[in-house]
């Protein structure tokens, strides 16, 4: 047997393995009748189900990664694009920025759809990937690779106020994604109503955020927790803190030639929207790159949400968030 043909028996011993492990996992209905599947607490669509699975057994970190973690819909596109800038700024100052011709999602890969959505046991240490590697991930906490967790590479966590995460995830799904074929479409009131029980893709919301919440506290040098809503509030100091945390600080002479500023503004929605690829492109499975950009509102919620159901959140927050010293500011402001 030649070698390509030993790694590809082994290869597909290793799916037979991985569908086999998934079919055992706990399922549910997603809001347009696509399966979701339970794994380690967290529920997945199958794609991304199999990328964590295989990210968990076969991803090797380095001390030098940076992970952009977030559950979706909380600012991804965005971190993306902040980070990336602030670490490539030297080789590429904001008027020759790659971000004004390539989507964020090109230049910062994501574990679940990209690096590990096709291929479980990828090998990233091939020179694709330059020193520091950047990846995406919208992997749970207790979920991460072993490996992440012992080496020295830094992770920046972004979240965002449950209500706007949900109707963000609410009309991304709802808009780009078929509805299955006899599935009873879900009302938003129904959609909420699985969302506050946990299950949604890549949920429950408060335990996904709860434990970077935690970690945050425990390793303040390995991970950085922000918020969606305190980056639209004051992106200068936040782009200032996440570039001392990545080890990027920005010196005095950046400062006063308003390199910070400039890379804000490169980076804001109001730029990136109006980007021709992010208006006009698309993701390898044809998913449209302007999905990605709605209209990055804090509040869009009270135009769909009634009062009733933001009290449901706002009881379910406080019970789940408890005495965690984390809070989400917009939930006070119903009061
Ligand atoms: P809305 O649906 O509320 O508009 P993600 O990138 O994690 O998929 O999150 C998408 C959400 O972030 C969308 O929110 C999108 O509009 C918003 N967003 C995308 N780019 C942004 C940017 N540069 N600044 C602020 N918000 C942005």
């Amino acid at each position: 047997m030649d070698d390509k043909t030993a790694s590809k028996n082994i290869s597909s011993e290793g799916d037979k393995v991985m569908e086999e492990l998934i079919q055992t996992l706990p399922q549910e209905k997603d809001w347009v009748g696509s399966t979701l599947y339970q794994y380690q607490g967290f529920w997945y669509s199958l794609v991304p189900a199999k990328a964590v699975i295989s990210f968990q057994n076969h991803f090797k970190a380095h001390d030098t990664d940076i992970f952009l973690i977030t559950a979706p819909k909380s600012g991804t596109t965005w971190l993306k694009a902040l980070i990336f800038s602030v670490v490539n700024r030297k080789q590429f100052p904001h008027t020759q920025s790659p971000l004004l011709a390539t989507s964020p999602h090109d230049l910062v890969p994501i574990i679940e759809f990209s690096i590990y959505s096709e291929n479980q046991t990828l090998d990233l240490g091939n020179g694709n990937f330059p020193s520091p590697r950047i990846f995406a991930t919208h992997t749970p906490y207790g979920t991460l690779p072993s490996s992440i967790l012992k080496s020295n590479c830094r992770i920046v966590y972004l979240c965002r106020n449950p209500l706007d995460q949900f109707i963000s995830d609410w009309h991304f799904i709802v808009n780009n994604f078929p509805r299955k074929e006899d599935f009873k479409p879900f009302s938003i009131e129904e959609g909420f109503d699985r969302f506050c029980k946990g299950i949604h893709a890549f949920g429950p919301f408060w335990e996904h955020v709860l434990g970077y919440w935690k970690m945050s506290l425990e390793h303040p040098e390995k991970v950085l927790f922000l918020k969606y809503e305190d980056l639209k509030k004051d992106i200068t100091s936040n782009l200032m803190k996440l570039a001392d945390f990545l080890g990027y600080r920005f010196s005095e002479e950046e400062i006063r030639q308003g390199v910070v500023e400039e890379i804000s503004k490169l980076c804001s929605f109001e730029t990136l929207k109006t980007v021709e690829v992010n208006m006009t492109g698309e993701r390898p499975d044809g998913l449209k790159n302007s999905a990605f950009f709605r209209n990055g509102k804090v509040g869009d919620w009270v135009n769909f949400i009634s009062p009733l159901m933001a009290d449901r959140m706002k009881q379910l927050s406080e019970e789940k968030l408890g005495d965690s010293g984390l809070k989400f500011d917009l939930l006070d402001k119903m009061e």
